[in-house]
Order: structure tokens, then sequence, then C-alpha cells
């Protein structure tokens, strides 16, 4: 069926997230919705999907205006969608899963059908090459054939229309690709879909055509046959975008931080990280790539002390830190980016000023041990937001109140103020425009020409081939390969990602 949004138009308190958007995708086309995160897509899908209703705009589907006041009137209109966060009942099976669905947990069962049920999900599934087991339990399975789990839900209530929410965010690269096979054959047999993303690569791959949205606008719609990546992002961010990471090979010199036969365990008591040995060396950056939940994070609190060593040695700089505090580690010059910057990074109601000196508070020149030097404050953090470009209305700001880019340059700016022998950075860039990941990675690059061990880990394939002259993979809680810089490829890391060593 075709599907058009015509002047959609969505404001919540203080936030204009649909300003008179218009889309609209044909009868087995793939329609690439790109915009960066707050953009306003999910708004403009759940408007499509029910959920919320527009203040003002229309939706058509083959020409004739609907409109949804829940969302089982646009399920019975044909609009399936796989959110951007699954709604699985665990304890189901996949049968169940798909012919009921999660709103009748506590419906009768009793009128449920199982047999006819079980061979429309195994038909589907083979049609599709879904390839899902019915009788498989939901919790037993890992996240890409859950997604694929959704995709049937969508497919067994008849959807002519499928929405697909950052379907990738959590899978594998092979599992994405396979995802990619299956748009495109259900999109070969007429369904109409709309596949939102913040990658560029992405909806290059699989769009048949592309809308760009910019701060709840349309800021273009292009052919992806005569689209560049350096376009869109220019339509994403509003400027020219430098996409590739400029910087001269690595001159590796001497171990900074060594990893020995490592073991973490994670909040369960599960052990996380299962016997890791690595080396960085100052002048480099080593990427580590991973699908996420595969040790990572439990890695990176183990090395800046934030989480107790099970067994092993973390050594920097050849002395052992492995019972080291943070702030004893801190003072050995490692800059700490950390994974969830609201959480560990930064204090939102604090301003930004007094987030450059959250650890520094206590000393010369900001204080005299008796009192804070306001002036030494604020000149140092005007000087932080010039050269780190923060945008914010002031130094006086409070750090909450900034776009995650920004954010995220402030906790950069005050890591990196210090002099710096090692950087462990994770998932550096999540959530931060195209404009902000490349400032984020150049001052990267910087560090290790000036000399730093880099620690990079993240779950974005593209930013792991970017800036890693080297490329560890992990898995499972264990390296399961290193790659040199000019070997890795997006097929040799995404297969170790996958588990295929
Ligand atoms: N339920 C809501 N209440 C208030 N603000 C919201 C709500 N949903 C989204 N927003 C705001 O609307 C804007 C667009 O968000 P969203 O549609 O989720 O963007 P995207 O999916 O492109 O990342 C953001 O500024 C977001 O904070
Ligand atoms: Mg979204």
């Amino acid at each position: 069926m075709r599907l058009e949004l015509r002047d959609i138009t969505k404001r919540f308190p203080g936030v204009l997230a649909n300003d008179r958007i218009s889309i609209s995708a044909d009868r087995g086309q793939v329609l690439g919705l790109l915009g960066e995160n707050g953009a306003g897509k999910s708004t403009l899908m759940n408007i499509l999907s029910g959920l919320y209703k527009p203040d003002s705009g229309e939706i058509l589907i083959d020409e004739t205006p609907r409109t949804f006041t829940d969302p089982r009137q646009a399920i019975e209109a044909g609009i399936g969608m796989v959110h951007q966060h699954f709604q699985l009942v665990p304890v189901f099976d996949v049968v169940e899963a798909v012919a009921l669905g999660a709103e009748s947990v506590s419906g009768p069962l009793g009128s449920f059908d199982r047999k006819t049920a079980r061979a429309r999900v195994l038909e589907l599934s083979q049609q599709y090459r879904l390839n899902v087991n019915p009788d498989a339990k939901i919790e037993d399975l890992p996240v890409g054939v859950r997604q694929r789990v959704e995709i049937l839900k969508a497919l067994y209530r008849k959807s002519d229309i499928l929405v697909l929410d950052e379907p990738s965010a959590v899978l594998t690269p092979f599992e994405t690709e396979e995802l990619f096979g299956i748009i495109r054959g259900l999109a070969k047999d007429g369904t109409t879909i709309i596949f939102i993303t913040h990658k560029l690569n992405e909806v290059l791959e699989v769009a048949d055509k592309i809308t760009v949205l910019r701060r709840g606008r349309v800021a273009g719609t292009v052919d992806p046959k005569e689209a560049t990546r350096e376009r869109l992002a220019n339509l994403m961010v509003g400027r020219d975008v430098e996409l590739t990471v400029a910087k001269g090979p690595a001159q590796p010199r001497d171990v900074v931080l060594e990893l020995s036969d490592l073991h973490v365990r994670d909040d369960r008591g599960h052990m996380a990280v299962n016997g890791v040995a690595l080396q960085i060396r100052a002048g480099e950056i080593l990427a580590l790539a991973g699908v996420q939940g595969n040790g990572q994070t439990e890695l990176v609190e183990a090395i800046v002390g934030l989480r107790a060593v099970d067994s092993g040695d973390i050594t920097i700089d050849g002395k052992s830190v492995t019972k080291s505090t943070p702030r004893q580690i801190a003072d050995l010059g490692v800059a700490h980016v950390p994974e969830d910057r609201n959480r560990d990074g930064l204090i939102g109601a604090m301003t930004v000023a007094e987030n450059f000196i959250l650890d520094t508070y206590h000393r010369e020149p900001y204080s005299n041990g008796i009192r804070l030097n306001r002036q030494a404050i604020d000149e140092r953090a005007a000087v932080a937001v010039k050269d780190y470009d923060v945008r914010t209305p002031s130094i006086h700001t409070y750090a909450g109140s900034l776009s995650g880019g920004n954010q995220q340059k402030v906790v950069v700016a005050r890591e990196f103020s210090r002099p710096v022998r090692l950087v462990i950075a994770a998932q550096p860039t999540r959530g931060l425009d195209v404009g902000s990941i490349e400032y984020i990675h150049k001052r990267m690059v910087e560090q290790r020409d000036q000399g730093a061990a880099v620690l990079i880990v993240s779950t974005e394939l593209d930013e792991v081939l970017a800036v890693g002259d080297r490329v560890a993979v992990m898995q499972g809680g264990e390296i399961v390969g290193v790659v040199d810089g000019d070997d890795a490829t997006y097929e040799k890391v995404g297969m170790l990602m996958g588990g295929v060593h």
C-alpha cells in the first residue's frame, strides 16, 4: 500500500518534535528515514502507529485519509511496528509471542488455536527466510532472532506497511546483513517499508529513497543512487562534516597498559571478563570492538578502578594497579571517558564551569584549601568551552541542559586537561551527532600523537575501523582476535564480533 504522512506536527512541552513533516513511500518501496538522536523519527512513527495523536496533519493510506486513536486501529489498517525497544514476553514461546502479542499476557489463552497459529508461523518464517524455531522460548533467543520474531508478529497480522525503528542498534554486522536480506524480500513481495536509522551506510545500502529529518523538520529527500555519505551527513547536521578520521600511521612505543589473564565478575557474580590479556602502547589507539554485553563494560570498570578484579593483573607503566582506587589510577594520568556520561561523567545539576573542575576543585588555583576561587574556575571554563567547541549559552548553564554531543565535549575537555598517559574511552560517541563524533575522534588522535596510549571501546564498527590502529574483538568475555588496523575490514571484524572465529 502507498503511505503518505502530510504536514504532521506534534508538540511536546517545550519541544516541537515534528514540524509539518511530510513523507511518503510507495507499495514495495523501502523508505529510509535518517536523522540524529532527537530529530523526531520515533515521534513520527508513534503517530503512524496510533500511539500519539498529531496536533495537525494527515495520514493517508492508498490516498485515503485515516485517523488512529489507538494502536489497534493502526494494526487493523495494516501497519506493523518493530519498536526500538522490543516488547516481547520472555516466557512465551515464539508461536505464543507472535499470535498473541504482548497485549494478551493476561487475556484468555483458552480460545487460542495453537496448531493453526504454529503452521502459519512456520509458513511465514520459511517464506521470508526468517529462520525462527516456532517452539523456542523467547528468553532463550539471541536479540537478532527476537527481532525476527517481532517481524514475524507484524507479518502474522498481515501488515502491508512495516516500520522498523533503529533495528540494527542491537545487531551484529552479520545479523544486520541478514535483516537487510529480509527487508528486500518483503519489499519485493509488496510490503511498504520504513527503515529508521541514524547510520549513513545502512540507509545507503537498503533504502530506495531517503528522507532526512533535522530538528523535527524534513531537511531533504534524496535518491540513494545519487546520495553520498557526505551529502547525507550535511543534511543531518546542517553543515559539512569530515567523515573520515584524518590520522597518520601510529608510532607505538613502550607498553603503557597491560592486562594479564584478567578475570572480572559482573553485578550478578558471573565471570564477565574471562582471562583477557592485552597490551596497549604509547602512541597507538587500540579499538576494542564487540556487541554490547560481552564484558567490555566490566573490563573498562576494572581498568579505571571502579570494579574489583577477580584474578589476574592490570599494570600501568609497569606498576600494578589491580587494587588501586579510581583516584590513584586517575593520578597516574588516566583519562576516563565513561560509557554512561550521565551517571559517571557529568553532574547535570551543576554548571558547565563546575563540571570542568569536578576532580580538581580542591586544588590550586581553584581553591586555596578554604574557599573556591570563582575567578580561576570561570577563566578555566571559558578557555575549555572555546578549545573544545562546547555549544552552551554560558559557562553557568546547567550541564544537564546541553545536548549529548556538548555534554560529551565537557567530559572530554575535563579529562584531557590533565597530563594524559592513558585514555580509556567507552562508547565515546554513542548518541552524538555526526559533527560531534568528528570532533571527539580528532581529539583522541591528538592524544595519541602527543604520546598517550588510547583504548576506545565501541560497538560501532564504523568507529572501530576509523580510529583503531589495531582492532581487538571481545566476545563472551574473551578477546577472540586482534587485527592490525590496515587488515581490519568490515567483514573480518564483523565476523569476529558475531562469534565466527
Ligand atoms: N513523550 C515525550 N514527551 C516529551 N518529549 C518527547 C517525547 N517523545 C519525544 N520527545 C522529544 O521530542 C524530540 C524528538 O524525539 P524522538 O522522536 O524520540 O527523536 P528520534 O527518534 O529521532 O531520536 C526530542 O527532543 C525528544 O526529547
Ligand atoms: Mg528514536
